[in-house]
């Protein structure tokens, strides 16, 4: 295992070359910033651009992360689905603190928000569900996401269960799928430098403006 540990240790990190970024012309709303650098980042054809770690805490003070994927984004905030039953859900019934997290990097760039996630109306929820795909759906509808698995076969019975069901009821909804919006108090634009001089622009909401502060790379 050590020549795996050795390319460990000597992988290389943000090589560049990056786009240039003009921390003095930047807009005042970071959400307008987000779209221009989300552009920036599918016009470089980076994989995935939209999926993004979001960071919960549970009951106990304890953070948990893991990969999401953004639905939307307006001048309220950042969107995000999930199952309400599952571990983040249950966190987010308990504290509504949340942190997201892009690296696209091709291109050297970080967002960092910070925020509450709050979960939408009745209709935008149903909504959603209705729009995902026939599996995706029938897999909520199981509605047992994060729970442990006792065996595989368990998972394939249900889901074949819930494709039939669907075939019947192709209509019904999850009672535990959420559409959830972040909204940001803060949020940071990194840009890589290839030179190590890196720049860092945030974002902080005073009441109901954003002032915006350069940072310490
Ligand atoms: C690229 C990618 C996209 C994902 N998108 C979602 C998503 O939109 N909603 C979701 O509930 N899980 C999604 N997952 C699965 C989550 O990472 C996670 O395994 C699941 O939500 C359970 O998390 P929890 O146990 O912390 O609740 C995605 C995983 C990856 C790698």
């Amino acid at each position: 295992m050590n020549h795996v540990r050795n390319k460990i240790q000597n992988s290389k990190t943000l090589l560049g070359p990056f786009p240039t970024f003009e921390v003095q012309e930047t807009p005042d709303s970071p959400y307008e910033l987000f779209l221009n650098w989300f552009q920036v980042a599918y016009d470089h054809d980076i994989h995935e651009p939209h999926a993004m770690t979001l960071s919960t805490v549970d009951k106990d003070g304890n953070p948990d992360s893991r990969v999401l994927i953004l639905k939307d984004v307006d001048e309220e905030g950042w969107y995000f689905s999930t199952s309400t039953n599952s571990e983040k859900g249950k966190q987010l019934m308990t504290t509504s603190n949340v942190s997201l997290n892009f690296y696209w990097s091709l291109i050297g760039r970080q967002i960092r928000i910070r925020g509450n996630a709050i979960k939408m109306d009745k209709e935008t929820n149903v909504k959603d569900f209705l729009n995902r795909g026939k599996v995706a759906r029938a897999i909520s509808l199981i509605g047992k996401q994060s729970s442990i698995l006792v065996k595989q076969s368990d998972f394939e019975e249900a889901l074949s269960d819930q494709l039939s069901n669907l075939e019947n009821n192709p209509l019904e909804v999850s009672d535990s799928w959420a559409l959830y919006i972040v909204r940001a108090n803060e949020v940071e634009f990194w840009q890589a430098d290839e030179k190590r001089q890196h720049l860092r622009l945030k974002y902080f909401l005073k009441g109901d403006h954003w002032i915006k502060k350069l940072l310490w790379a």
